[in-house]
């Protein structure tokens, strides 16, 4: 099939890399011509593992294609994805859906044969119905169908979650394009992949609901934890013990400094936003939100605590920027809160993670950036895991403490077990398992 992806961040271009391994031939489309330029050079603009392989490999296969100007490829398409940024709108927290909409206006002229036309973008019930109104307005000779694929591939494993998903959802309108879609999506029928059909709206609100459910999750685990911490009980084994049962599951119940990242929380607000202009509040949602957004503050006060009370003059050395590992994605991490904070309370940062220095070197004033783990604790008073990457799993602990001057080690992530620290004279601190110290 021909497939246009217009909008090429972290889902578009996964999307188009992983649709053109398929066998579909795929156009990606950008309106940030640096961005074009730089994937025609053979380069990827973010990280994701196992990204640069598969575009070079689809690129070479000649099924995937980078340009600016999407006129030509939309007029051949069979499939035209909308994949643009979907952010929190200024002063008011709905989703901003002035991307999706210019969109929809530009591709109207371009459309010929029947086409449909996709929303992957995470947009707010009655955003489709939208995007149909504008192109019928612009083109109303043109045969087209507008539909809703919203994708669930997390960043850092998007690869294997695009390709391996646990199941795709189609909201559509018309037998037609729901043809087209399965069709699309016929390579997954290998690994029996469920698709759950819909009607359009009930699609738009399934991605939501969907990402409200895990943040849910993870704001409840959150504040389990911190009631461990005052009980005595361990959070992990009580995520074990709840998760096992197969109606709650073990997955998304790590406790951490709160989720961040693009999409929990502005699709958070996003809902909250579209249940309460209908009359039906989502509490719970909004209940996880305030929660999350009070746990980033929590976290700093944690780290004053094990540092002795203050951190006014100390160096503390950050481990992990990122919101999660495996990308250099920044947006609503939360260093970016926790960071400052620290900073305005006296203390000095030192910084590293593996990917996304470069990225964070826009937000962060006044860090200093260290070359790996131990040079970022080199000199420190304290230090504090903030992004659970894999290579903070297995640090040296006697060295970590033997560069420590405070010996304060903080693994909000909980990424080190009682008998790795046993024997050290590190005093650690973790969120809900109270019994853990060096
Ligand atoms: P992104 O910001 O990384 O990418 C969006 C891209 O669209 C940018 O490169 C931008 O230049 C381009 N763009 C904007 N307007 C354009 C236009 N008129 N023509 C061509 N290109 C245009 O965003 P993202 O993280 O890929 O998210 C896109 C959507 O997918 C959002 O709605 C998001 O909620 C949803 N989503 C994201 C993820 C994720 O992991 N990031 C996962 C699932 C769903
Ligand atoms: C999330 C969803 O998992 C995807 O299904 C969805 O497609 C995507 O949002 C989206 O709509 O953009 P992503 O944000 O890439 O994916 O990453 P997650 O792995 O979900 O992590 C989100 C945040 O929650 C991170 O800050 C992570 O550290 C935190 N988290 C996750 C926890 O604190 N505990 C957990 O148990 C799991």
């Amino acid at each position: 099939m021909r497939v246009v992806m217009i909008g090429t961040g972290y889902v578009g271009l996964v999307s188009g890399a992983c649709f053109a391994d398929f066998g579909h031939h795929v156009t990606c489309v950008d309106n940030n011509p640096e961005k074009i330029e730089l994937l025609n050079r053979g380069e990827i603009p973010i990280f994701e593992p196992g990204l640069d392989e598969l575009v070079a490999k689809n690129t070479a296969a000649d099924r995937l294609k980078f340009v600016t100007d999407p006129a030509w490829a939309v007029g051949e398409a069979d499939v035209v994805f909308i994949a643009v940024g979907t952010p929190t709108r200024r002063g008011d927290g709905h989703a901003d859906l002035k991307y999706v909409y210019a969109v929809a206006e530009e591709l109207a002229p371009m459309l010929r044969d029947y086409t449909v036309v996709v929303t992957k973008s995470t947009v707010p019930v009655g955003t489709g119905d939208e995007v149909e109104t504008i192109i019928r307005g612009l083109a109303p000779d043109t045969e087209f169908d507008v539909a809703s694929n919203p994708e669930f591939l997390r960043e850092g494993a998007a690869i294997s979650d695009f390709k391996r998903p646990d199941r795709v959802v189609v909201g559509v309108e018309s037998d037609r394009a729901e043809q087209v879609l399965r069709t699309l999506y016929r390579p997954l029928n290998l690994n029996e992949t469920p698709m759950v059909v819909t009607e359009r709206s009930t699609s738009e609100l399934i991605k939501y609901a969907a990402n409200a459910f895990l943040a849910v999750k993870i704001g409840f685990i959150n504040e389990i934890a911190d009631l461990c911490d005052q009980v005595g009980a361990n959070v992990q084994q009580v995520a074990t013990g709840i998760g096992l049962d197969n109606r709650i599951g073990t997955k998304f119940l790590h406790a951490g400094p709160g989720y961040g990242g693009s999409c929990f929380p502005k699709d958070t607000l996003a809902l909250s936003k579209t249940a309460t202009k209908a009359g039906t509040p989502v509490t719970i949602v909004d209940a996880v939100i305030a929660s999350n957004d009070q746990r980033k503050l929590a976290m700093v006060e944690r780290i004053i605590t094990a540092c002795g009370g203050s951190v006014d003059g100390k160096t503390i050395a950050v481990l992990g920027l990122a919101f999660k590992p495996n990308t250099d994605d920044m947006r609503a991490a939360p260093s970016l809160v926790i960071i400052p904070e620290l900073q305005k309370l006296g203390a000095k940062i030192r910084a590293y993670d593996p990917e996304s220095m470069a990225e964070a070197n826009k937000n962060f004033e006044n860090i200093v950036y260290a070359e790996d783990a131990y040079d970022c604790l080199e000199g420190s008073h304290a230090a504090v895991i903030l992004t659970e990457w894999d290579q903070f799993r297995a640090l040296d602990l006697e060295r970590v403490s033997k560069l420590l001057k405070d010996k304060v080690f903080i693994d909000l992530r909980n990424i080190y077990r009682g008998e790795e620290l046993a024997g050290t004279e590190l005093v650690y601190s973790s969120l809900g398992r109270p019994g853990l110290t060096g």
